[in-house]
């Protein structure tokens, strides 16, 4: 099959969060599975240039409908990896791309509407026929509704959109520029309850509601996630769609890619090791406590490794802190926040615990530091107010670092409680807890700190189990083969 991914991240040159992780491994499995996948990114000025080989210009002169004139564009190819990515250069006066930040800014709607345009402009005029465009949260919402209203009628009858929900927490609310832009207009068509009005903002378009509404076929990033979204208020006004599109809408567990996270061939931990071999996990223990100036105490290491937002459950993350270097741990965090406010809150922590051997607080992005933490640490915190997928979890588990988490979305479908679960002994590997309050956090903190000083070979048995766990891209890259064969045939 012949597959296009449109996206506005792709591990690692465009990496915000768990999307850039899913955009990547998603189109590797597919290739592995002999598919031919090429990827559709915007061309940031901030991308991380030396990871991609080859860059090129593989179309100078793309003329890109925008209002009432054109914005002449170039799309350049390059390898990121292995896999194929063509980059969308816009030069226009305004920069949608370079502009330091992926995101952030108040025209991020109209940055991201102008992509999806130039996206499909670029495979219509290239003569590019994919069976499946699979587009990606809100900031590519607006592209099956461009598909089907614009680009059908130009001939590309072929493809079929799928359309893969990551957070609806933020869904793309824009006025009705949006239309005259891309050249949609009938305004009064699309301010419609069906099609892209805002369940809760007449006035807004909704462009992830345009997505889900003109998709061949929707996901979201695990089960849980997928009713939680239908039947509670997580849904954030999108749940009565969803129910409406409920034939056509499925929630399908992210995978990482074993290959970038593998304690076995990692090249950014000293040590590599496996299941067999955990003495080497303890060995990058030592060489993370090294770097980050931790004493070396017989005492667990608790790791947060996390953009630093509301959705991350901050609060709770700055109450463990304290907690876990009161109750005989060290305690490790790597995150970070596009709020100023959040980062020099958390600055502020740091500068006041600088004397604590017990803990370290890095506050930037740093993927190959998170490499050595989850090798390093005993335990992650995932404290979650909701959570779509998660992949740091899955992540720990692999390197046999045990998570705690709360039992939201895709963490309660991938966590299952040391103590009390319905799965067997065997496929329990970390602590749930449920309610958002420092007290069940503390219970669960506890009882893995409890279990770790006093039972050590029941949690490695925790630690193992989570090892030999298969969170890889190969089920789920089953799952989404089978969905474009089925929309593909209709
Ligand atoms: P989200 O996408 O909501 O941020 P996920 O758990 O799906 O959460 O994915 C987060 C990804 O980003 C993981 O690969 C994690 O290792 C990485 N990550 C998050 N914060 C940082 C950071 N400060 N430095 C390096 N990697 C980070
Ligand atoms: C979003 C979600 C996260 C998920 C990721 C990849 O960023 O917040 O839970 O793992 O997308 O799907």
């Amino acid at each position: 099959m012949y597959i296009v991914m449109v996206a506005t991240e792709c591990a690692p040159v465009a990496k915000v969060g768990g999307l850039a992780d899913v955009v990547y491994g998603l189109s590797r499995e597919l290739e592995v599975r002999g598919n031919s996948v090429e990827i559709i990114l915007p061309k940031y000025d901030c991308m991380w240039y030396d990871q991609i080989y080859g860059l090129h210009e593989a179309m100078n002169d793309l003329w890109v409908p925008w209002y009432d004139s054109w914005i002449h564009c170039t799309v350049l190819f390059g390898f990121v990896h292995g896999r194929k990515c063509f980059f969308i250069d816009a030069h226009m006066d305004n920069a949608y791309f370079n502009r330091g930040v992926f995101y952030g800014h108040h025209d991020d709607h109209e940055r991201f509407t102008f992509f999806c345009r130039a996206s499909l402009e670029f495979l219509f005029k290239s003569g590019k026929h994919p069976e499946i465009i699979h587009c990606h949260d809100w900031q590519t919402g607006i592209l099956p509704v461009l598909l089907y209203d614009i680009y059908q009628h130009l001939g590309m009858t072929h493809p079929r959109v799928c359309y893969t929900l990551h957070n609806l927490k933020h869904q793309g609310l824009a006025g009705e520029f949006i239309l005259n832009g891309t050249g949609l207009h009938r305004a009064e068509h699309y301010f419609h309850p069906d099609r892209l009005q805002d369940s809760q903002n007449p006035f807004a378009l909704n462009l992830m509601k345009g997505g889900i509404v003109y998709s061949n076929f929707v996901t979201t990033v695990s089960p849980r996630y997928a009713w939680e979204i239908r039947n509670s208020d997580m849904g954030y006004g999108l749940g009565h769609t969803l129910y409406t599109h409920g034939d056509k809408f499925g929630g399908v567990l992210n995978g990482i890619d074993y290959d970038v996270w593998n304690p076995e061939i990692d090249r950014y931990i000293p040590f590599n090791y496996n299941i067999e071999s955990l003495d080497n996990k303890f060995k990058n223990k030592e060489a993370l406590r090294h770097r980050l100036l931790l004493r070396d105490e017989y005492k667990p290491i608790i790791c947060v490794v996390s953009r630093l937002d509301h959705q991350k459950g901050v609060e709770l993350i700055k109450h463990a802190l304290f907690y876990a270097i009161n109750n005989g741990c060290q305690f490790v965090l790597l995150g970070s926040s596009p709020e100023h406010g959040v980062n020099d809150h958390f600055l502020n922590l740091k500068h006041q615990l600088n004397d604590n051997q017990d803990c370290h607080l890095e506050i930037g992005y740093n993927d190959e530091l998170a490499h050595l933490i989850f090798a390093g640490a005993d335990m992650t915190l995932i404290p979650s107010l909701f959570e779509p997928c998660g992949l740091t979890q899955m992540i720990a588990m692999k390197y046999g670092t045990v998570p705690i988490v709360r039992g939201v979305g895709g963490l309660s479908d991938t966590v299952f409680d040391a103590n009390i679960s319905e799965k067997p002994y065997s496929e329990r590997n970390g602590y749930v807890f449920y309610n958002f309050s420092t007290n069940e956090l503390e219970a669960a903190m506890i009882s893995a700190i409890g279990m770790w000083y006093h039972y050590p070979n029941y949690f490695k048995e925790l630690m193992e189990n989570g090892m030999r766990a298969d969170y890889s891209w190969n089920h789920p890259g089953q799952n989404y083969q089978n969905i474009y064969e089925f929309i593909r045939e209709k």
